[in-house]
């Protein structure tokens, strides 16, 4: 078997992110150094919590059948996961969390609807597997990324990207000659937001930290992007657990409704998750879907599959990291929009040289003469309310533009939304679908 992948999770749990922990910490590819907790869908001290709640649930999963502890070589009895506390807001601008999905607590208000599964403990008895520390996220990952070989560590972003601008920004040298490679969930760039029309969670949450990574005015201040791969909506969405597959082949007893189910016949670790999904499942079905989409779970999943690239693949890459069979990427331009009113977080690429995006013609001009020529003949739509105002031609892109030039890679394609459920099914929940 491959070399075990050391990861840092940078999250903000958050139901999809529990998922997407409760995946990494289930997979024999990975090997979970440390947890960073960052403000997002909920604060960061509800959120740090939703991490000992999950390690609170396994420890008394193990116990009740100690089989299941194999599921998770993270866990192993002589390994400590160190759990810090990142950033608390965004780089610049106002805070924004997702507790209207989430709930308050970030788990679908678990904690009124099933409080045995509260902590009030800090002991660390009750969490033989986690090493809780004080010390701020970016010092936390700093420590590992020098401490392991160089090149060898995945960070894993699966929220605001805010504690890894600090940490480019307090350490950069370090963190690009030794980190192996970034794999990032965010941001939407050709389907809507799902956060506000035209931003994803994310992104939307901190544009500033994304523009100085992935944008910035000068290359050299941002981050190396033949190490970062983004999985945008664009890939995840499709990627969904439905909650009648949950209740068929995980917990006959789930619902999904007002009322908490009867957790008595139910193994720790499904009981937990049912307990954040039946929120989750109200919400989704409010929304017209009776499935949960898993955005964060493919990040984690992408990073199970492909470790780092080495020194051969980043000199053979010609522009996309070098991805196993089925991962595709595609470098993709953008500038990401931070004082919008209403465009905060979003990806704007730029279209005029796009052939596509204008429809009949190849390029502005042919359109123009092809609504003349129609309008010639009939009295239909008139060209100034057929398209949008004439396009002033602007200076050719100055520096900014040019910055990201060689455009961020961006996962277009995974092995399919099938795999990924079973493999999910397997993994956390030991169950496994002919
Ligand atoms: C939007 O996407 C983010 C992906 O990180 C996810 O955490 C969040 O739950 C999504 N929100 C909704 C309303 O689907």
């Amino acid at each position: 078997m491959q070399r075990r992948t050391p990861v840092i999770i940078d999250t903000d749990p958050g139901v999809d992110d529990i998922l997407a922990i409760l995946l990494a910490l289930a997979s024999p590819e990975l090997e979970v150094k440390a947890i960073i907790i960052t403000f997002g869908n909920t604060d960061v001290d509800a959120a740090y919590l939703n991490i000992l709640k999950l390690l609170k649930t396994l420890a008394r999963q193990f116990e009740s059948d100690s089989c299941s502890s194999e599921r998770f070589p993270s866990l192993s009895p002589h390994t400590k996961i160190i759990l810090a506390k990142g950033t608390h807001g965004p780089l610049e601008g106002d805070l924004h969390s997702a507790q209207y999905f989430h709930g308050r607590d970030g788990l679908g208000d678990m904690d009124k609807r099933h409080p045995d599964l509260n902590v009030d403990s800090m002991d660390p008895e009750v969490y033989p597997n986690l090493l809780l520390t004080d010390k701020p996220g970016v010092e936390v990952a700093l420590d590992i990324i020098t401490s392991e070989a160089p090149r060898s560590l995945s960070y894993i972003a699966l929220g605001p990207l805010t504690t890894f601008a600090q940490l480019v920004r307090q350490h950069g040298d370090v963190v690009k000659s030794r980190l192996g490679q970034v794999v990032c969930m965010g941001g939407n760039l050709d389907v809507p937001g799902n956060t506000s029309a035209v931003a994803e969670f994310n992104f939307f949450a901190d544009p500033f930290a994304v523009k100085e990574l992935l944008t910035p005015s000068l290359p050299a201040e941002g981050f190396p992007l033949d190490r970062f791969i983004l999985l945008p909506l664009d890939v995840t969405t499709p990627h969904e657990i439905p909650f009648p597959y949950y209740k068929a082949h995980i917990d006959p007893e789930f619902e999904g409704t007002a009322q908490p189910s009867d957790a008595t016949k139910k193994a720790p670790l499904v009981h937990f998750t049912s307990a954040f999904l039946e929120r989750t499942r109200e919400v989704m079905l409010l929304f017209g879907k009776d499935a949960m989409e898993l955005h964060d779970i493919v990040a984690v999943w992408c990073a199970v599959e492909n470790p780092p690239p080495s020194d051969e693949d980043l000199a053979a890459a010609t522009s996309t990291p070098v991805l196993r069979e089925k991962w595709k990427t595609v470098r993709r331009r953008f500038q990401v929009e931070r004082y919008g009113e209403i465009t905060r977080g979003m990806l704007v690429v730029d279209r005029r040289e796009d052939e596509g995006a204008y429809d009949p013609g190849a390029n502005r001009a042919a359109v123009q003469a092809e609504l003349q020529r129609n309008q010639f003949h009939s009295d239909g739509v008139m060209e100034s309310n057929a398209v949008p105002a004439q396009v002033e031609v602007e200076a050719p892109p100055t520096a900014p533009e040019e910055s990201s030039a060689e455009g961020v890679p961006v996962i277009t394609s995974t092995p399919g939304p099938a795999m990924l459920l079973s493999l999910l099914t397997s993994r956390i929940w030991g169950i496994n679908i002919a």
